[in-house]
């Protein structure tokens, strides 16, 4: 998959959507029809443009498609030599139940907020229910990073981002100043 980038003549890197935008603070629509033309399009747009940029997930809002599809995956990235893996995932119509009120607090930053990063609470043991492309059903229970990953991709078809989230603003900032000398992924 991280070929992908090399592909000619099928890319299609979109636009994000930073915040400030008015349609990242929208709620979005279910998808009502799977395997159609216009939703392998939608994805693959949205893979080309997550990868492109090095992120751990988007959401089709992020890139101007108010339709509640995400997709996230973290596999072997040179930006997060410690990550936790998180197998590539499409998702949706996703549905979040959270497994007990524990939650955690780590750092995160979106594609749609470049160059910062901020400390957000999350629950750390979720189960999650959707679709694939084609109208599979998914139906996952997760914790920790992977279920960080997508409790904030789900927030975007919410109208949900990160830094409202945040409990503590003095946890918030740009990230070459939180972590100087450190390059982080945007996401
Ligand atoms: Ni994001």
């Amino acid at each position: 998959m991280e070929k992908a980038d090399k592909i000619t003549g099928t890319m299609a890197i979109r636009e994000v959507l930073r915040m400030g935008d008015p349609r990242l603070l929208a709620s979005s629509e279910p998808v009502t029809a799977f395997g159609t033309p216009e939703l392998e399009n939608l994805l693959l747009d949205m893979q080309d443009t997550m990868r492109h940029m090095q992120g751990a997930g988007l959401a089709a809002p992020q890139i101007g498609v108010g339709l509640r599809v995400i997709i996230f995956g973290v596999e072997q990235n040179p930006r997060y030599p410690d990550a936790e893996l998180v197998p590539f995932t499409v998702l949706v119509n996703p549905q979040l139940t959270a497994l007990g009120a524990e939650q955690d607090e780590a750092w995160e930053g979106c594609l749609s907020v470049p160059g910062m990063r901020g400390v957000v609470p999350r629950y750390r043991h979720l189960r999650y229910t959707g679709f694939d492309a084609t109208g599979q059903s998914i139906d996952r229970t997760v914790r920790d990073f992977h279920a960080r990953v997508v409790q904030h991709e789900v927030d975007h078809l919410d109208g949900i981002l990160y830094p409202q989230r945040i409990r503590d603003m003095t946890q918030f900032g740009f990230s070459d100043a939180l972590f100087p000398g450190q390059e982080l992924p945007d996401e």
